[in-house]
């Protein structure tokens, strides 16, 4: 059985006192929460005050993005190893904000993907393709060309320690939810491709996350799809009740 996991992705959003409060405010809520995982991404820069915050607790930590080379001259990137210094269990790699607005390839997102793991953390790897390429058909070659890009080299034992999220672009932010029959047809697909690759045990070990729009009001309904392992949330991650919603709608 494959425990949920529902992750919030606080993006570029919080100020230090506000992500500390929102972070408080979770490790209160759900103290009793022990049937799903649970992880919080914050900015970069508070990931190590918001990891003080929920040390102990059961609220995992994650960052937003790393770089895979070791220490050394890449101004303004940060080392796996300095996500895992200050608590991070997490790191999310090849959002669809990073591919589309910062240009990252997918063969980058592979070096970061590795570099991960190498460093002890989960990457919650992220794919999804674009409105014009579900209407044009293309959904699932996007998908598997990510999934392969992203995946390239990992070895099966590795690739049992990632998350993956399916994310479709049109559904982010948006509050353009995939139907949970749209969503679970990708996760489906992208179960098939670990299967391949990797064998039917890896496939039945590895989560997949589904993201875009997630709220109390749909969580249940995506996350009761077989292929849908847990969600990683935007929006609705930024507030207490919203982000325990979703929590409660699914344990
Ligand atoms: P929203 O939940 O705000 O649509 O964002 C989804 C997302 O991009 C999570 O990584």
């Amino acid at each position: 059985m494959r425990r949920l996991l529902i992750a919030g992705n606080w993006k570029m959003n919080m100020k230090l006192e506000s992500a500390k409060e929102l972070a408080q405010g979770l490790k209160e809520a759900a103290k009793d929460v022990s049937e799903v995982d649970i992880a919080i991404c914050p900015p970069s820069l508070y990931v190590e005050p918001v990891g003080q915050v929920v040390a102990g607790s059961n609220i995992g930590l994650g960052a937003q993005n790393g770089y895979f080379e070791k220490a050394g001259a890449f101004t303004g990137e940060l080392e796996m190893a300095m996500l895992t210094d200050v608590g991070c269990q997490y790191v999310i790699l090849g959002h669809s904000e990073r591919r589309h607005i910062m240009g990252e390839s997918s063969e980058l997102v592979n070096q970061k993907v590795r570099a991960a793991l190498a460093a002890g953390l989960t990457p919650i790897v992220c794919v999804g393709e674009l409105l014009s390429e579900r209407e044009s058909g293309v959904t699932n070659d996007v998908n598997r060309r990510q999934f392969d890009g992203s995946f390239s080299g990992v070895s099966a034992e590795d690739m049992k320690k990632c998350v993956i999220a399916y994310e479709p672009v049109w559904a982010i932010g948006t509050g353009k939810v995939a139907t949970p029959e749209q969503a679970q047809e990708v996760h489906e697909f992208l179960r098939g491709l670990i299967a391949d690759r990797y064998g039917q045990e890896v496939a039945d070990v590895v989560r997949i996350q589904y993201g875009g729009s997630v709220k109390a009001g749909n969580a249940k309904e995506l996350l009761s799809k077989p292929d849908i392992d847990g969600a990683l949330v935007g929006g609705a991650s930024l507030k207490v009740d919203a982000f325990m919603g979703i929590i409660n709608a699914v344990r």
